[in-house]
């Protein structure tokens, strides 16, 4: 018999406790873990045959859609057709997206835009006689972008938490619930399969064991893995960690997308300037006011991401600046007011006014494009256990992901997998171990938590970023390594907190970054290294990871 993964501990905020109680412990259907939309998504139709519990670690509505700006790609319009929505997918995937993926998500977007307008109630734009107000973004040869103003994600955020809460007697939401790691009968002997998971109760310090016929991991992205991200403080790539930890596979993490412009503002943290101006006709110039993008591309502004973000990051380089800035004031000021109020709104509490000044911009982390490998009903390799959303990789995004393609994929595979879930059958055992705490004592020694934290996000900005070289990704490797052991140590000896959580899944994604950028030897898509700045025909291929296989413990 396999040996029992020895227990772990907690830290309570509140009431101390050590060890899971039989109260503690609960069973549902299906456990969803995030509360985004691909994990709304998959509740609401899985709803429909089985109870769902989601348990998510903030408030249900801290998630990445919440704060999406841009919008949902599809063809819409009569003159775009899903061949050239497909085309420029592809080519902005850089030879790494799965055709079949591709196809698929392209032939299903109208019909998923539509319900969500009609069945889930989100207001998208829409002109005077009703048709879709279509916005343009990076990488897209059309208008094809549906979007509520610039706050598309909070207003489907919304609407489907509005959608859900009609239901309590078949969705139940536990916020502030925390998963720490997945059950699997491989720890009692069996065959490797996924039952449930053992989540943090943060407001009384209780680890219930939560018994599941699947689990669905919908947990979001992993910005907070660099220093500057556009991404909210909930992205700690908890999904993919956990995953990892039970023997899922992890593919292409080395496409990390970094958005070509954050504001850049001592008193705005993470704040988005939505590549929909640039779509409205908005242009990236020096501060001396020279635009530069005509010289990196014949899409100028509106080239693919991983071309404007190296553009700007060059340009920086090159004048010492530490920013760029993007210029809207030739536009109509009545048209930017009414298309981007809460973007205008928040740049002038901090004396921007985008009408007349043009806006301070850096690239920052946005979007992994990489994640848990699935197939194309989202599921992974461990028996029950499915990924929707950013947290996975479905083949979509390739080598880097098209402007609104994220969100279109949260709807698709969120519908996929509460399709494909009710046949999930699991044999789990007869005695479920609750979480036992062990000898592990309060911590008081905290700052080993920020300490690490800080150092992971500083090193993977300065060394595993927009331009990478090998001798920056050996450096980053040693220094993971000697982190990764540290918290090891850390994290059997103290009662864990939600921080020590999601610094240990921190430092695990770093470590499966850095070891999936050392592994490919050539610049691809977001992957940019300065020792193999070619494209190489021989490594079109994603980089698969899985415990065991490789290097990352
Ligand atoms: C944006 O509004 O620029 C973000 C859209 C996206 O990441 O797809």
């Amino acid at each position: 018999m396999p040996s029992i993964e020895p227990p772990r501990a907690t830290a309570p905020t509140a009431t101390p406790t050590s060890t899971s109680t039989p109260e503690s412990t609960l069973e549902t259907d299906y456990l969803v873990i995030g509360s985004g939309l691909a994990g709304l998504t998959f509740a609401l139709s899985a709803s429909e045959h089985g109870r769902v519990l989601i348990v998510t670690k903030r408030a249900p509505s801290d998630s990445n859609t919440n704060w999406a700006q841009g919008g949902v790609a599809g063809v819409l319009d009569p003159a775009d057709t899903p061949e050239k929505h497909i085309a420029d997918t592809l080519r902005v995937g850089d030879g790494l997206c799965h055709r079949d993926i591709v196809e698929g998500c392209v032939r299903e977007a109208s019909g998923q835009i539509l319900r969500f307008a009609d069945d889930i109630g989100v207001p998208f734009d829409r002109d005077d006689s009703g048709r879709f107000e279509l916005g343009r973004e990076g990488g897209h040869t059309a208008r094809r972008i549906v979007h509520v103003k610039d706050t598309t994600g909070a207003a489907i955020q919304t609407a489907l938490l509005n959608r859900v809460a009609e239901h309590p007697d078949r969705i139940q939401m536990l916020p502030d619930h925390m998963a720490i790691d997945l059950l699997t009968t491989a720890k009692y002997g069996g065959p490797n399969a996924v039952f449930g998971a053992y989540v943090l109760d943060q407001h009384t310090g209780l680890v219930r064991t939560i018994v599941a016929r699947a689990v669905v991991l919908a947990t979001g992205g992993a910005g907070k893995v660099y220093l500057y991200t556009t991404n909210p403080d909930v992205a700690t790539g908890d999904g993919i960690a956990m995953a990892y930890r039970v023997g899922a596979r992890v593919g292409n993490m080395e496409f990390f997308q970094f958005h070509p412009t954050c504001l850049y503002h001592p008193l705005a943290k993470s704040f988005l300037i939505s590549e929909a101006l640039r779509g409205e006709g908005g242009i990236l110039r020096l501060r001396d006011g020279t635009a530069f993008m005509p010289r990196y591309s014949d899409m100028k502004d509106l080239a693919p991401r991983d071309i404007v973000a190296r553009a700007i990051d060059a340009e920086m380089k090159r004048t010492g600046d530490d920013h760029v800035v993007l210029d809207m004031t030739h536009l109509r000021p009545d048209f930017l007011v009414e298309r981007f109020p809460m973007i205008h709104q928040r740049c002038l509490e901090l004396g921007i006014d985008m009408r007349k000044t043009p806006i301070p911009v850096v690239p920052a982390a946005h979007y992994s494009c990489g994640g848990v490998v699935v197939d194309d009903r989202g599921r992974t390799n461990v028996p029950n256990l499915y990924a929707v959303g950013e947290v996975s990789m479905t083949g979509l995004h390739g080598a880097c992901r098209l402007a609104s393609n994220s969100l279109l994929e949260a709807m698709v595979f969120g519908a996929r997998a509460a399709d494909d879930v009710r046949t999930a059958r699991v044999e789990r055992p007869a005695n479920v171990m609750p979480w036992y705490a062990g000898e592990a004592t309060s911590s008081d020694e905290a700052v080993v938590v920020s300490q690490n934290w800080d150092e992971i996000r500083r090193l993977m900005w300065n060394y595993v970023g927009i331009v990478r070289t090998n001798r920056r990704l050996a450096r980053a490797k040693h220094r993971i390594d000697l982190i990764r052991n540290e918290i090891r140590d850390y994290y059997w000896n103290v009662l864990v907190t939600g921080d020590l959580i999601e610094l240990r899944n921190i430092a695990l994604v770093a470590d499966l970054i850095i070891e999936s950028a050392i592994r490919r030897r050539e610049s691809r898509g977001l992957h940019y290294t300065l020792d193999y700045p070619e494209k190489d025909p021989l490594q079109q291929h994603d980089t698969i990871l899985a415990r065991g296989d490789g290097p990352v413990a």
